[in-house]
């Protein structure tokens, strides 16, 4: 994993947009795996105002709540088209379906992504260590499943939903498999909170107990975190 310590956020979507740009010039891109939350949105600012052409790129996403169908507002559909996929033009993008049901949501996702290979793959990262939405346990050669939010990411996830609103229970997420097959994962994560999370997958086992913990034997990961998230890391990078 090579590393990279950064100021704060704004800086990481820089840098993080540094190294894709970087990747679109030396290599054949075709396919980019996006993912949502707060962490990749200063990511995608610097992709919406770059003048880089995606207009040959299929974008893949990690995730999306199962019984939210894309115009929700708190879908990944929505959140998608919200930063990105409306501001700039793709040639395709696809996001788990969560309005259909489990066998066919799953099995037609893998099928996009065999059609479709990853080439870079965009992360964030839970408190728990989750990738997607792979919670801790999760087995290490997983493709695209059904999951059970944990309590902690459900609560992590509450602020995103009006108040009184409930956040869905489940979710249809890429695999750890999945993600660990694609060719390049730019990892990010901000703040303080993810401190715990940023050590254990750096710095501790290689454990299905921390999902991201896999991505020590991915052999092209980038790492880009502020320096609160690298607050706890005991080694020099
Ligand atoms: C989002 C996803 C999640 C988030 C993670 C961090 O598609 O798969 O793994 O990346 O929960 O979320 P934020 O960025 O909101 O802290």
């Amino acid at each position: 994993m090579e590393v990279f310590i950064v100021k704060d956020e704004q800086e990481g979507g820089k840098k993080a947009f540094e190294l894709l740009e970087k990747e679109f010039n030396d290599k054949d891109i075709q396919v980019l795996g996006l993912a949502t939350g707060s962490t990749p949105e200063s990511l995608y600012r610097e992709m919406v105002a770059s003048d880089l052409d995606f207009s040959d790129i299929v974008t893949v996403n990690l995730d999306e709540y199962v019984g939210l169908d894309e115009n929700h507002p708190q879908s990944y559909h929505y959140f998608m088209n919200e930063h990105l996929l409306s501001k700039k033009d793709f040639k395709e993008s696809f996001v788990p379906d969560g309005m259909k049901e489990e066998e066919e949501a799953t099995s037609e996702y893998d099928e996009i992504i065999r059609q479709h290979p990853i080439d870079i793959q965009i992360l964030g990262i839970g408190q728990n260590g989750h990738i997607g939405f792979n919670e801790p346990g999760t087995p290490f050669d997983s493709t695209t499943h059904k999951v059970t939010l944990t309590q902690n990411t459900i609560e992590a996830n509450q602020r995103f939903f009006e108040e009184g609103e409930e956040v869905p229970k489940s979710a249809y997420t890429m695999g750890v498999g999945t993600i660990m097959d694609v060719d390049t994962v730019i990892l990010l994560a901000y703040g303080d909170h993810k401190a715990d999370a940023i050590k254990a997958t750096l710095e501790g086992p290689v454990t299905e107990e921390v999902p991201a913990s896999a991505l020590q034997n991915h052999p092209h990961t980038y790492v880009v975190i502020d320096q609160a998230a690298a607050s706890k890391l005991e080694k020099d990078y």
